[in-house]
């Protein structure tokens, strides 16, 4: 009988987490933060199980150069679009990833997004910070307000729901666009379903917390960005995909909308120019799980999944 460990790819890097405790039982490979694609394909070669991030592609490339005993791949994330399902399916290996965990980090910088471009802090704080600041100006910085606004929710799934619990308190009214009714959250939260069209055109603050599938890719486009308010604010924390860049950067240009504020992009770590140059856009670089408390639990459940299906085991949280 072999006595080979079984082996475990982190493709990039894991905060610690279960394996750490019982990773004795499995080699271990790093690919390491600054792993090109050759170095994750290369590492994946005879290994049991990989733990890879969001924006690491697993396709029929990765898949093959892995081998016939691969058995799981463990997203460290709770988006999965970056992983080929299908060519998984056929190779009979697991897909997990990490819901839960990081539903309140998720949404609480979807909140924070929403206050940051409702007020400009964005643009405010460069100001101050390159020395242009005259001093206290009654018309200079004037943002608007989230109290007694109309919110747009596109997908109330776990986070988008939660983002729903947060901004219940400021808000005249709640809508939401999904794909299915919501009948617990719409009593609970007093939140009304409604078509997309429409939760654009009545929607104060828009934000998207919708799976990236190629359904919802370009979801707001130029058509969907001219039924907004002149006024609105859109904000991204789900998937880059959501939103045509182009179609956004104009809108924003020519005041079709009053502002965004976005977490994720269409090609990651990539910003397109015309974001970076917008006043009205703040930006952030993929942090919306980004807490201590919610990334070291998300490494937790990544690596329990892997534990789990390597002794044998159902995963955790199977990606059904
Ligand atoms: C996710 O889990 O899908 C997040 O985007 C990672 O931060």
């Amino acid at each position: 009988m072999s006595s080979r460990k079984q082996s475990v790819l982190i493709a990039r890097e894991l905060l610690a987490g279960g394996l750490e405790v019982r990773g004795a039982r499995f080699e271990l490979r790093r690919g390491g933060s600054k792993a090109k694609r050759s170095d994750i394909l290369d590492l994946a070669a005879g290994g049991e199980a990989v733990i890879i991030d969001p924006t690491d592609p697993v396709d029929e490339e990765l898949l093959a150069a892995a081998g016939r005993q691969l058995l799981v791949v463990a997203n460290n994330a709770v988006g999965y679009d970056n992983v080929d399902l299908e060519a998984c399916r056929r190779r009979g290996v697991l897909v997990t990833n990490t819901p839960d965990v990081l539903t309140n980090a998720t949404a609480e910088l979807a909140l924070a997004l929403t206050l940051s471009a409702a007020r400009g802090l964005g643009a405010a704080e460069s100001e101050l910070r390159a020395g242009l600041w005259t001093g206290w100006t009654p018309g200079a910085n004037l943002g608007t307000e989230l109290s007694g606004a109309t919110f747009g929710i596109v997908g109330l799934g776990r986070i988008g729901r939660r983002y729903a619990e947060l901004v219940r308190p400021l808000a005249a009214e709640l809508l939401h666009a999904s794909g299915s009714p919501k009948p617990d959250a719409e009593s609970e939260l007093r939140i009304t379903q409604v078509g997309l069209d429409d939760l654009l055109r009545r929607s104060d603050f828009v934000s998207l917390h919708a799976p990236a599938t190629p359904q919802t890719r370009h979801l707001i486009d130029a058509q969907a960005l001219s039924l907004m308010k002149p006024s609105a604010v859109l904000v991204n924390t789900g998937r880059g995909t959501l939103v045509d860049s182009a179609a956004l950067s104009q809108a924003l240009a020519e005041g079709l909308i009053g502002a965004a504020g976005l977490d994720v992009y269409e090609a990651e770590p990539s910003v397109p120019e015309a974001l970076l140059k917008a006043p009205n856009c703040v930006l952030l670089p993929h942090v919306g799980s980004a807490t201590g408390k919610a990334r070291h639990a998300m490494a937790r459940l990544a690596a329990e999944n892997v534990v789990e299906v390597l002794e044998g085991s159902e995963p955790l949280t199977p990606v059904s």
